[in-house]
């Protein structure tokens, strides 16, 4: 007869087995980005977005026959914090992450998941560097720094006639990335970048930039970062009576940004997506997310249900979560979206990206 405590081992390790079994009967999705903190707001959407669009397949069986089970983390916006978080979907055995949200949090996170063997699709990260290196497993179902810059650049020379700009960044991989592309840009088409500075990502107080650009004739303000500084921005180049735009990208098309600039800031433009909420397709996802959060979707949603429903689409189409097979499915069709039809080159990105200009009118973002 076997002594007691073997017994009990035998009995834990058929315990253990069918805790392995059940967790293997579910397919792990990791959802990571900043969802507190400044960038809160912005970031949680395209979770938010991405949780909707699992819970609709999971109301129609999951995928290849087992539940989805989300892991969520919050990184904070803070890259130490996004390692952390990489390292623990990797320990919780996640087979694709959707996620980060800050380019500073999908650099480095990249790097655990792509040693890990998992897939990565950000529904966010803009800096072209993160898919400039090569690896196999990396996706993003956004444009980049480098799209947006040229495009913001062409409507400050081309439309609003500014040919003398000062640019301010947070000096964060997202925020000093685009404000170079957008100096590099501007400058090819022959205007002059008479400020180009760095502040750090908590700064609030522009008053000393705001005097320093106003003396060096500059026509109006480009800023590479965030909302929650870029909104204080706006509101201290009126108080100093600089009357020029302020322009921007992705990380300043939140409603918490007209919060701060107040309904009438009409002269604030930001490089984001077309509008793709106004889309009759896109109503049921908006009544969904207005159901389950108690809010409107903030800009990123949609493409964080996008990239939710493509990623599982591509899973079902290759019958298996393995990266490899995975990414070269990704890679090999266009995929149905709310925003139309996607597509992925061979580097993971966009094959087309469409930043339109936007501006705030009667208290909301529209389309210029
Ligand atoms: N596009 C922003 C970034 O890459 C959110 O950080």
């Amino acid at each position: 007869m076997k002594p007691f405590h073997s017994k009990l081992t035998a009995a834990f390790a058929v315990l253990a087995l069918a805790g392995c079994q059940k967790k293997a009967d579910t397919i792990k999705i990791g959802l990571a980005g900043v969802q507190t903190g400044s960038d809160g707001e912005i970031g949680a959407a395209p979770i938010r977005g991405s949780q909707i669009a699992i819970d609709e397949w999971n109301a129609k069986g999951g995928v290849l026959g087992k539940p989805i089970e989300t892991v969520n983390r919050d990184d904070e916006g803070k890259p130490d914090q996004a390692v952390a978080v990489a390292n623990e979907l990797v320990s919780a055995q996640v087979c694709a992450v959707l996620g980060h949200f800050n380019s500073g949090c999908s650099l480095p996170a990249s790097d655990i998941y792509n040693q890990a063997g998992i897939l990565q699709l950000t529904p966010a990260s803009t800096n072209p560097t993160i898919t400039e290196r090569g690896l196999p497993h990396l996706f993003r179902a956004c444009g980049r720094d480098d799209q947006q810059g040229v495009v913001s650049a062409a409507f400050a020379f081309d439309s609003l006639k500014v040919t003398q700009v000062a640019i301010l960044h947070d000096k964060t991989a997202y925020g000093q990335g685009l404000a170079e592309a957008f100096k590099k840009s501007f400058e090819a088409k022959g205007g002059k970048a008479v400020v180009f500075e760095g502040v750090g990502s908590d700064e609030l107080d522009f008053r000393a930039s705001i005097a320093a650009l106003k003396a060096a004739g500059g026509q109006a303000v480009f800023w590479g970062g965030m909302y929650k500084q870029g909104g204080p921005l706006y509101k201290q180049m009126r108080q100093g009576d600089f009357k020029g735009a302020l322009l921007g990208g992705d990380g300043i098309y939140e409603t918490e940004l007209i919060k701060t600039v107040g309904p009438k800031a009409d002269s604030v433009f930001i490089t984001f997506g077309p509008d793709f909420n106004g889309l009759p397709v896109a109503k049921p996802f908006l009544a969904a997310y207005k159901a389950k959060y108690g809010q409107e979707a903030g800009g990123y949603a949609i493409y964080g249900y996008d990239a939710a429903n493509v990623l599982l689409l591509a899973i079902k189409k290759a019958g298996t979560t393995n990266a490899d097979t995975v990414s070269k499915m990704l890679r090999s069709q266009e995929w149905p979206t709310l925003a139309g039809s996607i597509s992925f080159d061979e580097k993971g990105d966009l094959k087309k990206a469409n930043y339109v200009i936007w501006t705030i009118r009667e208290g909301k973002f529209a389309v210029r």
